[in-house]
């Protein structure tokens, strides 16, 4: 399923010993001697997969692997003990569940279980942790309760007796995706009501004291019970439905009126620096220390933990440098828990993740046409891609130095890169990493410029002014960027590397990029779905949402001057993304994904939530 590469790796150790020897000799020289001692390794045909790239330092010039090297075959060894786990047989995929989940599994899994079978799912219970991590809270709350605020919530889908509905909102478009999607398994659900985010922006953040609480009442709950007392009827609604009409749930929400932090700070753990910082705007010429905090997730420079990497309460310095805690679009914040569904959250965010609209349908602005998936990996020109619209929140002229999408777009235009002095040197809204951290060769050579306008095309299609000025233009970007034409996402698969960020919430275009030919450079706050399902550096390359690890990553791939390219590891990643994206992010899988999420919803919503339990397998021993 995936490409092993096999190594001439000893005429290269004798290479690499002439190099070491020869660098000890002339370390003085070291950087200008790069290309005079490794003649072998300007090979542009991608034979990158054995090269050494080697520690910039004078001191200590010896040939050590690239710390993405490292990463790569991590993640590689992750993803082979991944599908060792694989079950093919209903006891082995109970007996996992009980021991993953420390429960029975809900009523119904055999039928899932049989349900997932018939469409080739990957049957690995690790790829539904998500669900688990966001149903988790609600142990803690009164499942009467909860059957209250969904009940009266809108919009939301309501199933009875094997068939749905819907009340509220019939004007969003994707409301009728999301009951497309489970109409497709309704015949299999018991009775229940699911609550929708109607807002691109996620809703629900409850204090992390409380937070903490509700995950406690989950553990403490977590017990096998007797089979001989477990019962395997979901509780009917329609009965409870006649009985009363309940009082309507009014969560207060929380409008833009405090800065977004402010609202949130409260999730964050009390000793976080999320919660105690203040960093309302990062002056790049003197940046307060948080803004080095992406080391603390990257010891190498690179991203090591990618979900950590997202947690603002971990990362104060995104106060500062991401639109969605500088001042999203729109704000309404709930600080109690409810069920409520939505596509995507941030790591602070209580929501109950499901696939996102744009993941099911067939709108060929976000999916390129499924079928379009881009040619061999070959006929791509080696070129770092990207087109979109200034989102990522409302920015201003004192604001939008701040902001994610144009912080990209500057540091890969070798134009606006120039205006700076070099590595210490800030630009109007980014910094630029240490050349000798990263060794970035052009960086160090006075070259960088060059190197990102040979190989970068990116760039704005609306530069979203607010307030609004006439279409094309904004007085306070203006200077710094021009607008180009858009391009059809199929025609951008004929570049290899497509970088992949937040705009106003998560990106609605990232499967379609995981099941393109082409590899994704992903950087992203949000949590979505696939979260367990997807291995960084394995299915595709994970980035910092500061980006200081950009022109780290780019060298890695692309090499200088035709040198130390790793054009074959970029290849690799792309294909392993794209045919385990064709395995575990298929509309089948995330049918099985709604389904398993669903009943173990509608069990919480259970007055018996305690007894529903699937035992049949341990029954018939
Ligand atoms: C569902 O079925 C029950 C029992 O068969 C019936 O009483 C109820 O009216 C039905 N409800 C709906 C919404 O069709
Ligand atoms: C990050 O690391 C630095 C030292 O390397 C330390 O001073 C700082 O407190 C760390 N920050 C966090 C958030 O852990
Ligand atoms: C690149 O930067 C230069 C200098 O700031 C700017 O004039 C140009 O419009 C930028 N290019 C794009 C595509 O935004």
């Amino acid at each position: 399923m995936y490409f092993l590469l096999k190594s001439p790796r000893r005429r290269y150790f004798i290479f690499f010993l002439s190099a070491i020897l020869l660098l000890a000799v002339i370390d003085r020289l070291y950087f200008s001697a790069i290309p005079v001692v490794r003649p072998l390794d300007g090979d542009s045909t991608g034979r990158g997969g054995t090269e050494r790239s080697q520690q910039h330092s004078n001191d200590h010039p010896e040939a050590v692997p690239h710390p993405i090297d490292g990463l790569i075959d991590h993640a590689q060894q992750e993803w082979d003990q991944l599908l060792s786990k694989q079950v093919r047989h209903l006891a082995d995929a109970t007996a996992e569940y009980r021991r993953r989940r420390g429960r029975h599994p809900p009523p119904g899994f055999d039928q899932w279980f049989t349900f997932a079978q018939q469409k080739d799912a990957v049957m690995v219970e690790d790829l539904f942790d998500q669900i688990y991590d966001d149903l988790s809270p609600y142990w803690g709350l009164d499942p009467k309760e909860m059957r209250r605020q969904a009940s009266t919530w809108e919009p939301r889908i309501i199933l009875r007796n094997n068939s749905q509905t819907s009340v509220g909102r019939p004007d969003i478009g994707w409301l009728e995706v999301w009951m497309d999607l489970i109409s497709t398994i309704e015949e299999f659900l018991p009775d229940m009501d699911i609550p929708l985010n109607a807002m691109d922006e996620s809703r629900i953040i409850i204090p992390w004291e409380s937070l903490s609480e509700y995950r406690d009442k989950d553990r403490a709950h977590r017990q096998m019970i007797e089979p001989s007392n477990a019962v395997d009827q979901y509780m009917a609604l329609s009965a409870v439905d006649e009985q009363h009409s309940p009082e309507p749930w009014t969560p207060v929400f929380e409008g833009a009126n405090r800065p977004f932090w402010e609202i949130m700070r409260g999730a964050c753990p009390p000793e976080s620096p999320g919660r105690t910082s203040n960093i309302p705007h990062m002056d790049f010429a003197n940046p307060p220390p948080e803004f080095f905090n992406y080391r603390n997730f990257s010891k190498t420079g690179y991203v090591e933990d990618f979900e950590r990497s997202k947690d603002p309460c971990w990362r104060a310095e995104l106060q500062a440098l991401h639109g969605s805690f500088i001042e999203p679009t729109s704000t309404s914040t709930a600080h109690e828990l409810f069920p409520l569904f939505g596509g995507s959250k941030l790591t602070v965010n209580n929501e109950i993740l499901i696939p996102p609209a744009v993941y099911w349908t067939d709108n060929p602005q976000y999916s390129g046409g499924w079928n379009n998936k881009g040619g061999p990996w070959a006929d791509k020109s080696d070129t770092v891609f990207w087109r979109g619209i200034a989102s990522g929140g409302r920015n201003r002229a004192d604001t939008w130095t701040g902001y994610q999408r144009h912080r990209l777009v500057s540091m890969l235009n070798g134009t606006e890169v120039a205006t700076t002095k070099g590595s210490s040197s800030p630009g109007v809204n980014f910094r630029q990493p240490d050349y000798q951290y990263y060794n970035v060769w052009a960086g160090l050579d006075g070259r960088l410029p060059e190197f990102l306008n040979e190989h970068c095309d990116l760039g704005f299609l609306d530069l979203c002014c607010f307030p609004l000025e006439d279409g094309t233009h904004c007085s306070y970007t203006d200077a710094h960027f021009k607008l180009v034409n858009p391009m059809a996402m199929k025609e951008q698969y004929a570049y290899k590397y497509l970088p992949d960020v937040d705009g106003n919430s998560f990106s609605g275009r990232y499967r379609a990029f995981l099941l393109s030919t082409s590899l994704p450079i992903k950087a992203t706050v949000y949590k979505e779905w696939h979260d367990s399902r997807l291995i960084p550096w394995a299915h595709f390359v994970p980035m910092d949402s500061l980006y200081m690890d950009i022109y780290g990553i780019l060298q890695y791939f692309m090499g200088y001057k035709g040198r130390n390219r790793h054009d074959q590891q970029a290849e690799r990643i792309a294909m392993n993304g794209k045919h385990w994206a064709e395995k575990v992010l298929r509309k089948e899988d995330m049918q099985i994904y709604v389904y398993r999420l669903l009943l173990e919803y509608a069990r919480l919503c259970d007055d018996r939530r305690d007894s529903l339990a699937f035992v049949g397998d341990l029954q018939t021993k």
